[in-house]
């Protein structure tokens, strides 16, 4: 089939997999993203190499369409992502939120971290948390040394502190090349010297994360339309992602992150986007040009 034997796409087809779409993971096309849905749809129809749009929809609904709708919806998503993204919010990160959940862990004899990056894409998200984590709790072990020395060469987290981070995405082939960690020259610029020196191995012309940071985070597939989504972390990362829901997903999806944080738990969501108006749970927090939302706690 080439392009001129294309079917038209009719505005009822347009709406029932609008709807479907959303409907499978909340992402919302309005008009303005409308061309692109479409011409997504004409290039998986003409893969199918089905003849209406209607019975590529019917494809998706069905059982043996699963793989076909998991592949549509990969095509869908926007994956643009980098290292240290948003340096001020990082930085309120690093300094602040994370300082303070260590200090109050430490009080409670609680010794480990839990963070999620949800929409993770290609995994310099979660990396770059990995090595900020790194640093913070040696710049914290600095001023709170320990009673015993830890064994050398000093490992990356140490005991008793545990760190964990999850980073999901519902794309399979992001997971697949965030969990293989290795990035090219032009994905690496805003890593600087020190960084990439302490961090990755330099493989050919390529940077490989060194395997004691690959070892913090751990990978998996969400679909944050779905309810079952992680518990009890300590910090959500969900940057650049709601932005692409409707106000309505959006709203739900915040009440989501509320329950999957612990008591005073963080948020932290992309520069674009904000919490005004989805809800009350939260209070934002704002230090230098870096934003975050904690969870507010209903005292009984
Ligand atoms: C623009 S990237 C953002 C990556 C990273 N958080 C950042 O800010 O650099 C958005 C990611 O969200 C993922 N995504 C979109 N809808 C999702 C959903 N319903 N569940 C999980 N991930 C989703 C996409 O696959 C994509 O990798």
């Amino acid at each position: 089939m080439n392009t001129s034997e294309i079917p038209a796409l009719t505005d009822a087809e347009l709406k029932l997999l609008q709807t479907l779409v959303y409907q499978e993971c909340g992402m919302h096309f309005d008009d303005r993203r409308t061309p692109f849905l479409q011409d997504r749809l004409q290039r998986r129809l003409k893969e199918c190499q089905l003849d209406s749009f209607y019975s590529y929809y019917r494809l998706l609904i069905s059982q043996q369409g699963k793989q076909e709708l998991s592949c549509l919806l990969e095509n869908l998503t926007v994956n643009e992502t980098s290292f240290f993204r948003n340096k001020a919010q990082l930085d309120l990160f690093q300094r602040d939120v994370i300082d303070e959940i260590l200090r109050r862990k430490q009080e409670r004899r609680e010794y480990s971290v839990r963070i999620w990056s949800a929409g993770c894409s290609t995994g310099q998200e979660p990396y770059t948390l990995a090595m900020l984590v790194a640093d913070a709790l040696s710049y914290f072990y600095l001023r709170n040394p320990l009673a015993f020395e830890s064994p050398l060469p000093k490992p990356l987290v140490p005991a008793p502190w545990r760190v964990e981070i999850l980073a999901s995405d519902i794309n399979y082939s992001v997971l697949r090349a965030a969990q293989e960690g290795s990035y090219g020259e032009h994905q690496m610029s805003a890593v600087d010297y020190g960084y990439r020196l302490r961090y990755f191995d330099k493989m050919g012309d390529r940077y490989a994360v060194k395997k004691n940071v690959k070892e913090l985070v751990h990978f998996d597939f969400h679909n944050l339309k779905t309810e079952y989504l992680p518990q009890r972390n300590d910090i959500i990362f969900c940057r650049n992602v709601m932005m692409y829901f409707d106000e309505a997903e959006q709203k739900r999806l915040v009440e989501k992150f509320y329950r999957c944080l612990n008591p005073q738990g963080y948020l932290f969501v992309g520069h674009a986007e904000s919490l005004l108006g989805l809800t009350e749970k939260f209070q934002m927090v704002h230090r230098n040009s870096g934003t975050a939302y904690q969870r507010v706690e209903v005292k009984v």
